[in-house]
């Protein structure tokens, strides 16, 4: 069994992060940790919640974070990910409590739990995870892997010009997780950027091949581009809720990018944290800016070691296709089952 634990800013690409992760039957996960960030954080923990409801699996704790960044003040993105942070999908509200273990203590305990064996995805801001650092520094030497999304190298951001929205939200924790690596031992995190993250774009005709695969029709998407032309009526309440959810992500990008397409950064991490090698990466040292009036959290990378030795890996290249044959195969047989 792999042990992983995910934190998160649920989200929709979080929240298809969540799903491929439960329906990989050899992930054992351990825990959800709450980040605030695409929506407040008590509105994060209620969405883990509630798709682990819908998906019977109350028996995963979720474990709620700060409600503020370690310095910043916090900036969400219901443009991006809808009021409540899931589209249009209106889940059940769930019925059982988060843990009463705080985010940071999450992740301590669960590396204490499982040491050297343990995988951390990150796929929000870095808040949480580097208030456990600040708490239990050699907490790095204890995990087995940390992959992260976040960062934008050599293309433009999604927040600011040059800052990526994980990073943005909370610039000093995220400059104070890669001070964290590359020492003592430590494996540096994969960090999954913006550079590649966005070539996973998802077309309403991966949906489509998704709700056949679990057995849910119709889908109907009678011409991709447009934006009305996507529904779900499944009888199928996973299907039915992650269209809701993935239709309004579509618009979203529709709106602000080049097509009816999503970038499904969060749950292409999830697959890089199961399985390091889908991608090529290069070592570098990763900084954060944190001053700079137009570069506040922006990251830099530097391949060259001119500035400190490497403490983080670049994933820079990943088969496409083979990402959505996965991601269609385990989300769409586990919806089915
Ligand atoms: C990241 O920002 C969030 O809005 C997404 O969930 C993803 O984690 C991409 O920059
Ligand atoms: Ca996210």
């Amino acid at each position: 069994m792999t042990r992983l634990i995910l934190d998160c800013d649920t989200g929709i690409d979080d929240s298809l992060a969540l799903l491929y992760l439960l329906g990989r039957r050899d992930v054992d996960l351990v825990g959800i940790v709450s980040t605030a960030g695409n929506v407040p954080v008590d509105v994060v923990t209620a969405n883990n919640l509630a798709w682990l409801e819908l998906c019977g699996r109350t028996d995963i704790p979720v474990h709620t974070g700060s409600p503020v960044p370690l310095v910043a003040e916090l900036m969400t993105t219901e443009d991006t990910h809808g009021p409540l942070g899931i589209g249009y999908a209106e889940l059940p509200p769930a019925t059982q409590p988060a843990s009463r273990v705080d985010a940071a203590d999450a992740w301590i305990e669960a590396a204490t739990a499982h040491p050297g064996e343990l995988i951390g995805l990150v796929t929000g801001p870095l808040t949480s995870l580097a208030t456990a650092l600040r708490r239990d520094p050699a907490l790095p030497t204890r995990l087995a892997r940390l992959v992260i999304m976040g960062g934008a190298f050599h293309v433009h951001g999604n927040t600011t010009p040059t800052s990526e929205w994980n990073v943005a939200v909370d610039p000093e924790a995220a400059a104070e997780v890669f001070a964290a690596f590359g020492r003592d031992g430590t494996e540096p995190p994969i960090v999954c950027p913006l550079d590649l993250t966005e070539s996973v774009a998802m077309t309403p005709d991966h949906l489509v091949r998704l709700a056949a695969t679990a057995g849910s029709s119709p889908v109907e998407c009678p011409d991709p581009s447009d934006e009305a032309g996507l529904r779900s009526v499944s009888d199928n309440a996973l299907i039915r809720h992650l269209m809701d959810a993935l239709r309004f992500y579509l618009e979203f990008h529709h709106t602000h990018d080049e097509g009816y397409i999503a970038h499904l950064h969060d749950p292409f991490a999830a697959m890089v944290a199961l399985a390091p090698d889908i991608v090529t990466t290069i070592p570098a040292r990763v900084d954060v800016e944190l001053i700079g009036h137009h570069t506040r959290g922006m990251t830099i990378a530097d391949e060259r070691s001119m500035t400190g030795e490497p403490n983080a890996r670049i994933a820079t290249a990943t088969d496409v296709d083979a990402v959505f044959d996965d991601l269609i195969d385990t989300v769409g047989s586990y919806a089915r089952s």
